[in-house]
């Protein structure tokens, strides 16, 4: 429940660090546009769509990517396409937009449903007894990522990498105090220094997978398998370390996102009986008569449309962040150059003005026929613009394979003491994660 007044400063400051989406009052869910200045910066709040699509859109090249983002991220993330700005930003995005084409992620459709029915298997095994299902969507979607990046060959050992890869994801996007002041660079950043050798364990191996490929693409192409990594190869457009970036970019934006916005499905789903048997209908009946998984995300449109909803209401990347370049003007508000712009999916997938009872789970809004209603500016779980998700049908494909394969042999209820809070680390996540009883049903 939003409060009513602003948050005074100690307030505020507490607030900011221990869960920003709680700093938004009243106003925030009312309001086309808010003015919200802290530490002296200029902050535009934008929830109104067309103001949206001004300044992601027609204005984008006036909205740079805030530096207080770069400076967190950056350090992990180099090159790869979610840091990068300018000439390297558009090179790469052009180089890795075939990459992520509809005939390419649809081909990762049969390792997507073979990783998650696989899982499935395992889950049932637990037959009744409560397991933290935030922590097995994080597992599940790590296996998918492992087998459509890399087909799991990667050198050295998987459980050690999968350990560094957490390591150094844990430590990604921790906001250090000298980095909120912009203090001189040479001065040290503890989650920079805490993530090191994480960070170097797990470029070498990415490094020495990359060259295996390499290797193996030079002598067999045939023999290589048809993967990320060697469609990364075979566009010869980004340099060898371009294209770890890259990886690691991946899997900074692609492993955790996908993982909350699955847990959050199931969870809804258990506080939706109704809904929930409309999804396993709809798995019961149709599932049978669709072998390739690549039509799944069309064919099961109540699935799809539980997934969707999940996201307007936990939205994984719940604030778009930006810097205005030279003055602009949105909704009669004017904004000044050096302005904190953000465009926060968590506000607008629950303003007031946009949407019907928005804190109410009700998938049907996402159902064909009524989905093409939504402004696109009014629903952004991937973003908008030039910058939007390259990864946007490769999560909305996984998302889709893995809850039809959980969902059409096992039931999950929550089984907490009380219902979880949504905290904002970067990803939006149940605070005590989500204990739920999984059984066959
Ligand atoms: C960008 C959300 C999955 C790779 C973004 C942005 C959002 C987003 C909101 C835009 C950020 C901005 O404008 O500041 C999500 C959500 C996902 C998801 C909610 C899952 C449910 C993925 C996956 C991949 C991926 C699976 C890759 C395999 C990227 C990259 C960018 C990006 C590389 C940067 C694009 C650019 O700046 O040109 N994502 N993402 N994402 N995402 Fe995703």
């Amino acid at each position: 429940v939003p409060h009513e007044k602003p948050l005074g400063l100690p307030r505020f400051l507490a607030t900011a660090s221990r869960n920003p989406i709680e700093i938004w009052g009243q106003r925030a869910y009312r309001e086309p546009v808010v003015r919200a200045d802290w530490l002296r910066v200029p902050t535009i709040v934008l929830s109104d769509p067309a103001g949206i699509r001004h300044c992601l859109v027609e204005n984008a090249a006036n909205y740079a990517l805030q530096p207080l983002r770069q400076r967190v991220l950056r350090p992990f993330l180099r090159d790869g396409l979610l840091t990068a700005e300018g000439e390297l930003w558009r090179r790469t995005r052009r180089a890795l937009s075939p990459v992520f084409a509809p005939r390419n992620v649809g081909r990762l459709a049969a390792p997507m449903a073979e990783r998650s029915q696989r899982f499935a298997e395992d889950l049932a095994r637990l037959d009744g007894a409560v397991t933290d299902v935030s922590t097995q969507m994080t597992l599940l979607t790590y296996d998918i990522l492992q087998a459509t990046l890399f087909t799991n060959d990667i050198t050295g050992r998987p459980d050690e990498f999968a350990h560094a890869m957490e390591r150094f994801l844990h430590r990604m996007g921790r906001v250090d105090p000298l980095d909120i002041l912009d203090a001189p660079a040479f001065l040290p950043r503890i989650w920079r220094l805490m993530g090191r050798r994480a960070n170097q364990y797990f470029r070498r191996i990415i490094a020495e997978t990359r060259d295996r490929r390499r290797a193996l693409l030079a002598r067999d192409p045939a023999a290589a398998p048809q993967d990320l990594l060697t469609l990364l190869l075979e566009s010869e457009a980004l340099s060898d370390s371009e294209i770890d970036d890259n990886i690691i970019t991946f899997i900074g934006a692609g492993h955790e996102t996908t993982a909350r916005a699955l847990g959050w499905t199931l969870y809804l789903l258990s506080q939706a009986p109704a809904e929930r048997a409309l999804v396993e209908a709809e798995l019961d009946a149709l599932l049978p008569g669709l072998p390739d998984p690549g039509d799944w995300p069309n064919a099961l449109p109540r699935t799809r449309a539980a997934f969707e909803e999940a996201m307007r209401l936990y939205p994984p990347a719940p604030s778009l962040n930006r810097t205005a370049l030279a003055d602009d003007r949105v909704c009669g508000m004017p904004v000044p150059a050096g302005a904190s712009l953000l465009v926060l999916p968590w506000l607008v997938h629950r303003h007031e003005t946009l949407w019907d009872q928005p804190g109410h789970f009700r998938p049907e809004r996402f159902l064909p026929g009524r989905r093409e209603r939504i402004d696109r500016f009014a629903y952004l779980p991937f973003g908008a613009g030039p910058r939007v998700c390259i990864g946007a049908s490769f999560a909305m494909q996984e998302g889709v394979i893995a809850l039809a394969s959980l969902l059409r042999h096992l039931r999950f209820d929550f089984a907490g003491e009380r219902h979880p809070m949504p905290v904002q680390k970067i990803t939006v996540q149940p605070d005590r994660g989500l204990p739920m009883r999984v059984g066959r049903r």
